[in-house]
């Protein structure tokens, strides 16, 4: 990796795709083709949390993914759940947004479900008779949890589970979750994801944020299945020229952006990284999940206190960063909706959502 970067700092390249790829507007504005990507993200199985998320015994994550509501909670026998979030009464949601809990107990008349999602208690239960507990738990979603990443396919059959096969292990071990955020965006899912996977844009659209530290143009762009892992390189990188090759690392010296097909982005950052989960809310709306996951803190109060301002420095980056692509992102928007382009063209330079395009294309026939 360092060789290739050097060699592309040396000649001023980057990393070439062999084809352009043109990508049909009526793709991002057309609901036919947005109930068929909802309906692949449902029968794939796809990132809901990091499992940092669900670290002890009844921590848990509730939120939608492509239109229905899931919760995933870390079981007593340390196992990650996930169920529809809908009680067997009347269908409330039993619990939002994330936290910890015992008991998962209805809002609305009070049922309540263990963590592996049997029901426990129905109060003044003499008015259900018929209500078998056997067979009014909570309503469980397959699931996974592989690397530190838990993936749901609410109705995907086993054989989907495959290509996870292919994804490195990403997440390192000695990590903790340092913050959950949500946010909504007026854009197509895709453009978001788009942003996320060229260096092309780095110049122009982060003035104030990586170009000052990183290059123009210059990625690695590698693939594993229809995933892809862009790599943008430091200025610090320089710094190995005099290191024996040995002792090269990009640790600390590269932004990974990994696509995790087709809504997931996980990028790295100096003792941090951000694990995206980009669901579609609709044709020109899209809800941005970000957990932030950063090294955990150890050695002298020193050491530590470093630590933590490099993670704050990293959170800091990274959203600045976002909001920058954000505006881009739905200036695209709008600029689908002035009907100027028939079709977006990607070049060289942005083979990996090229991926992206003919992944989906490849699933939905
Ligand atoms: S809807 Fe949940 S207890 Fe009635
Ligand atoms: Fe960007």
């Amino acid at each position: 990796m360092v060789r290739r970067i050097f060699d592309h700092i040396d000649n001023k390249t980057t990393d070439l795709g062999t084809e352009t790829w043109n990508e049909p507007v009526a793709n991002y504005r057309s609901q036919a083709r947005l109930d068929a990507e909802l309906d692949l993200i449902k029968h794939s199985f796809v990132v809901f949390c990091p499992s940092l998320a669900l670290a002890k015994t009844g921590d848990y994550v509730a939120r939608s993914a492509a239109g229905v509501p899931l919760i995933a909670v870390r079981a007593e026998d340390g196992t990650a759940k996930v169920f529809r979030n809908a009680c067997r009464h009347r269908g409330v949601q039993v619990a939002e947004g994330h936290g910890c809990k015992r008991v998962l107990v209805c809002p609305y008349h009070g049922w309540a479900y263990a963590l592996d999602g049997q029901l426990k208690n129905i109060p003044h239960g003499g008015g259900f008779p018929e209500v078998d507990a056997k067979t009014s738990g909570l309503v469980p979603v397959p699931s996974k949890e592989i690397d530190g990443l838990v993936y749901v396919g609410q109705e995907a059959s086993d054989s989907a589970a495959s290509p996870l096969e292919v994804i490195p292990k990403i997440i390192p071990d000695n990590y903790e979750l340092v913050e959950v955020d949500e946010m909504d965006v007026d854009a197509n899912w895709k453009l978001y994801i788009e942003s996320a996977l060229e260096g092309y844009h780095i110049r122009s659209t982060h003035t104030q944020t990586f170009f000052p530290v990183q290059y123009d143009n210059l990625t690695v762009v590698e693939r594993f299945g229809a995933n892809s892992r862009v790599t943008f390189p430091y200025q610090t990188i320089e710094k190995l020229r005099n290191k024996p090759q040995e002792e090269w690392s990009t640790d600390g010296r590269v932004t990974h952006a990994y696509h995790l097909f087709p809504n997931v982005l996980v990028s790295t950052f100096p003792n941090c990284l951000q694990v995206v989960v980009l669901e579609p809310l609709g044709l020109e709306r899209t809800r941005q999940h970000t957990y932030l996951l950063g090294r955990v803190a150890e050695g002298t109060d020193e050491e530590r206190k470093a630590l933590t301002e490099s993670i704050l420095q990293g959170q800091a980056f990274a959203k600045t960063g976002a909001i920058e692509d954000r505006e881009v992102v739905m200036s695209a928007q709008q600029g689908l909706n002035s009907g100027a382009n028939d079709q977006l063209t990607f070049g060289l330079f942005e083979s990996a959502i090229g991926r992206l395009h003919a992944g989906l294309q490849r699933a939905l026939g």
